[in-house]
């Protein structure tokens, strides 16, 4: 089968989310599976051309992996024909003017979220690729996760009957650096490069509850700094000053309350990093990365609040798992060729600068209830 390239820019590429999950297990494995097959029986094969800060490293991971493209200069990586797709996984106070050149320059544009480091920004650049008419898509990972697929797979059946409530437990301890070094970049713990939980998470939790739930209406949020003082990749101590912990409110279209917790500042007690548990009139689930658990209203156990008692029942042992029923794939990946179907096909795409937008709006607005201290409603946001 014929070959078809597309040259794309992967900026950000020697970091964490840019190398492991974006150019290695996205589309470089593309490349290893012979090529994206499109309707017209040619193959579509990803040409990444790596941009970033530092050439050293661009340099490493090119030969690490038999590419020849790389450059630490952004304009002229957009000014090359052969480039269709803006690819961005920089930190986040970097993407909005790159982005906004990569518009200018009339590529696609593709990107890690926050889309941008407000709302006002996040809007902005939706209209602008709306009106260069170029193709835009954002991340949106957790969507493909095995166990949120399995709860979206619950909600579409009906298993839930009238959904009431969401409670999600997200987190895990991040260490503070002095004596292990923490396993997040340092950039996270300070507000002024676009760090904090709140910026990180709130665009998740707003595309996992709209796809799966429906739109978010309101939130109220309580945010905190538990640990003020880390210490940076080089060692040194600096003063933290973003959000480490997110205690939100989200009331959902139809009265459904999601309440999310979000923690670099908690040890876990669960059996995954974040879970999900919904409680419906029919029946109750626990989803989390990879499984998910269910309770059907029948075999719903009727415990009586006796504390002068121990515990009779194993509770936990009252589910039953959620078989898989499909293959699931790398989730990036599968959104990745979406997204280049998009481009190359013109296949409907929703997760797009809008949607991106909301959930900066989200982050946003969450970020505003904690300040004042109220509950804030959430106007809806149009292109
Ligand atoms: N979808 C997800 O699940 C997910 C998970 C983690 C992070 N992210 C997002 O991905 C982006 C990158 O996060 P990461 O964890 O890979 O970060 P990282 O620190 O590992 O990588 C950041 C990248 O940006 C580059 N960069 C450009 N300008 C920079 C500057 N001024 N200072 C420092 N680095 C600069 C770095 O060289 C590096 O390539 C962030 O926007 C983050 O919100 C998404």
């Amino acid at each position: 089968m014929d070959r078809k390239p597309i040259g794309i820019i992967l900026n950000g590429v020697t970091g964490r989310m840019g190398y492991r999950q974006h150019l290695v297990r996205s589309l470089l494995a593309i490349r290893d599976a012979g090529g994206l097959p499109l309707r017209d029986g040619t193959l579509l094969w990803p040409e990444p051309v790596l941009v970033g800060r530092d050439d050293a490293k661009l340099k490493t991971i090119a030969e690490r992996h038999g590419l020849t493209e790389w450059t630490t200069d952004l304009g002229e990586a957009l000014a090359r024909p052969d480039v269709e797709v803006y690819f961005d996984a920089q930190v986040t106070n970097a993407r909005e003017k790159a982005i906004r050149a990569a518009v200018a320059a009339g590529k696609h544009v593709y990107t890690e979220k926050p889309t941008a480091g407000d709302l006002a920004g996040a809007v902005e650049l939706a209209r602008l690729a709306d009106a260069a008419g170029v193709k835009h898509g954002v991340v949106q990972d957790k969507l493909f996760l095995p166990g949120l697929r399995k709860l979206d797979r619950l909600v579409k059946g009906g298993f839930f009957g009238r959904i009431l409530s969401v409670r999600g437990e997200f987190g895990y301890w991040v260490f503070e650096g002095d004596w292990q070094p923490a396993q997040r970049p340092s950039w996270n713990y300070r507000t002024a490069d676009g760090g904090g939980i709140v910026v990180d998470m709130f665009p998740h939790w707003h595309y996992v509850l709209e796809q799966i739930f429906g739109p978010v209406e309101a939130v109220t949020a309580h945010v905190a700094t538990h640990i003020p003082r880390r210490w940076d990749e080089q060692g040194e101590p600096y003063e933290a000053t973003a959000d480490d912990a997110a205690y939100g409110i989200f009331e959902l279209a139809g009265g459904i309350v999601a309440q999310i917790n979000s923690s670099w500042a908690v040890r876990v007690y669960r059996d995954e990093l974040v879970e999900f548990q919904v409680d419906g009139t029919a029946g109750s689930a626990v989803a989390g990365l990879r499984e998910c658990k269910v309770q059907h209203r029948s075999t719903t156990p009727k415990p009586v609040w006796n504390p002068d008692l121990p515990a009779t029942e194993r509770f936990r042992e009252q589910w039953q798992l959620v078989p898989d029923n499909e293959e699931f794939r790398n989730g990036f990946q599968e959104q990745w060729e979406l997204f280049l179907r998009h481009v190359a096909e013109d296949t409907p795409y929703t997760w797009d600068l809008w949607a991106g937008a909301r959930g900066v709006q989200l982050a946003e607005l969450g970020a505003l209830s904690a300040r004042e201290g109220r509950r804030v409603a959430i106007p809806e946001l149009a292109p």
